[in-house]
């Protein structure tokens, strides 16, 4: 896997990549508590057309870990660095699952002139209520306490659907392999990261770009309803329900996802 030095912290992102380096850039940036890998099926469906980056943040996957408090936005600049270490100048589009979309809007927030489109998936834009910010700290005590395994345990029913949980036994497998891997120092510095993130519901009119807001249909975690409440406030958005899966859509049904995006991809490159 390619690597990059963070200069804050110090650190090593490591990220993976496939396509042309000519070709348009599309960032794919993972949810919690998961890895690059997570991307897989999008990888292979727009290397052909697209040159794909998707870092491991800081403290997942193979990249290294700091010391520092993590933040929404320290997460977006070091997605911003990525960017202009494998491109320089130009805008690409940025994509997003649950807290990966939390760190795009943070993204589009600080740097608007590095974004083409936006592709949210299985996110929301409103900060955490109390009872989340208490249910956070419950989970990285228990990381801390019990190990990775044991939020790993907590979280998995929530992911999927059932449909998934039924027919899908690779992607299951998969989303508990990349959660065990996660340490739980990183699992903590996230989870504080993600309870301390800022509103970005006030960005959602301004934003001028073209943008694609996904939704598993069963998503228990960022339901579909509220998805589309959101994405009606974003001028530019397409809203799209993906059937038969649930918080993980793009690997739950990764053909229906991709069918999606490339679609976007298209349009917005005629944009
Ligand atoms: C994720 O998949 O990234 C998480 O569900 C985000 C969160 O816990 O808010």
């Amino acid at each position: 896997m390619p690597v990059i030095q963070l200069e804050q912290g110090d650190i090593a992102l490591h990220y993976a990549e496939a396509g042309h380096p000519s070709a348009p850039l599309v960032v794919l940036l993972h949810g919690f508590p998961f890895t690059s890998d997570m991307w897989q099926p999008q990888i292979d469906a727009l290397r052909a057309t697209h040159r794909v980056v998707a870092p491991d943040l800081r403290g997942f996957g193979g990249s290294g870990m700091s010391a520092d408090r993590y933040t929404m936005a320290g997460l977006a600049d070091d997605v911003a660095q990525l960017i202009d270490a494998v491109t320089g100048e130009g805008a690409v589009t940025i994509g997003g699952l649950s807290m990966g979309g939390y760190i795009a809007f943070e993204f589009y927030q600080r740097h608007r002139d590095r974004v083409q489109a936006l592709i949210l998936a299985d996110t929301r834009p409103d900060p955490d209520s109390d009872q989340a910010r208490a249910n956070r700290r419950k989970m990285a005590q228990l990381a801390l306490s019990q190990g990775s395994r044991a939020v790993a345990d907590q979280l998995a029913p929530k992911l999927t659907s059932p449909d998934t949980r039924r027919d899908n036994p690779e992607a299951v497998r998969a989303l508990r392999t990349m959660m065990e891997s996660v340490e739980p120092r990183t699992m903590e510095a996230a989870l504080m990261a993600m309870a301390s993130r800022s509103d970005s519901g006030p960005l959602l009119p301004d934003i001028d770009v073209p943008v694609l807001v996904i939704s598993g249909a069963d998503d228990a975690i960022t339901p579909p309803a509220e998805a589309r409440g959101w994405a009606s406030r974003i001028p530019n958005a397409r809203f799209e329900i993906i059937e038969a899966a649930g918080h993980v859509s793009s690997l739950e049904q990764p053909q229906a996802f991709n069918e999606l995006l490339l679609e976007f991809l298209a349009g917005a490159a005629r944009a």
